[in-house]
């Protein structure tokens, strides 16, 4: 199996505080792989150090082989890394076509925002970005509700148009920080069948963030466990489910269970 992306004693200090401890992992191409671990430790911020938001302070990230460490996000974009976000960040002046549209910019130029203003020298290219944009809506189905403002949508599919917008860059990695986040199980479970759609769809590989455990354990062939910054376990879910270390680490905080 190919390593498409390589973590190698990935440390991040916020001052005294130590939020990831020498971890190390791969990710396979075309896998689909779950993170997942207590609040606070560590997640989030292993995906802020993926994508550039965050120089680990010690270790190396690298990409096919390349050390993508400390690069700027926007390179790391182009490189082919997505990502959504814990909290839904979608621009609400923009409707869902635009919102997806602005991905395609955060890919091939650094001004994304004055070309959906469509400013003349940009006319052509956005008019392609809006057929592609369409396309994809149409592959994710959810081209009807193109023209809509994105906070009318209904909750699952706002979160769907995050996925829809991160797609939009092309990437051969896709991270997604908590996607089923809020979501009732009827919505998670629609989206469950939507990351496996775009995974082979699209022909990606995808980590994901997630405590809704039905999720993790209902799609995620591999799963790897965090606590206190530091990697405790690695495996199938029966295996996870099984580990002494990971139901120590689970005990007592039932919001995950
Ligand atoms: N920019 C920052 N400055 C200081 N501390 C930070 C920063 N970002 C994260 N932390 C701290 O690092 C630790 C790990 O945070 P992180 O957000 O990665 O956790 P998480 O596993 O994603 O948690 P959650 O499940 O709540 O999203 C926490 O103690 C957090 O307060
Ligand atoms: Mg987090």
């Amino acid at each position: 199996m190919t390593i498409l992306l390589k973590l190698e004693a990935v440390t991040k200090r916020f001052g005294g505080l130590t939020a990831v401890n020498k971890f190390s992992t791969e990710i396979h191409a075309g896998e689909l792989c779950a993170l997942i671990g207590p609040n606070g430790s560590g997640k989030t911020t292993i995906f802020n150090v993926i994508t550039g938001i965050y120089t680990p302070t010690e270790g190396q990230v690298l990409l096919g082989g390349e050390d993508v460490s400390g690069k700027r996000p926007d390179l790391i974009t182009g490189m082919g890394i997505a990502r959504t976000f814990q909290n839904i960040r979608l621009f609400k002046g923009l409707n869902v076509l635009e919102n997806v549209i602005v991905g395609k910019h955060l890919r091939l130029q650094s001004d994304p925002l004055s070309s959906v203003l469509h400013l003349p020298k940009y006319q052509n290219e956005e008019k392609e970005m809006r057929e592609q944009g369409l396309v994809l809506l149409e592959s994710l189905g959810l081209d009807h509700f193109a023209y809509d403002e994105p906070t009318s949508l209904p909750y699952g599919q706002q979160r769907k148009l995050e996925i829809a917008r991160a797609l939009a860059t092309n990437p051969r990695l896709l991270l997604l920080d908590e996607p089923a986040a809020g979501m009732s199980p009827t919505d998670a479970e629609g989206l469950m069948k939507f990351i496996l759609h775009i995974l082979d769809y699209f022909d990606l590989t995808i980590f994901l963030i997630e405590h809704q455990m039905r999720v993790v354990m209902g799609i995620c062939p591999r799963i790897i466990v965090i606590d206190h910054g530091e990697k405790i376990a690695e495996g199938s879910p029966e295996m996870i489910q099984n580990d002494q270390h990971v139901i120590e680490a689970y005990l007592g905080v039932s919001d995950h269970a």
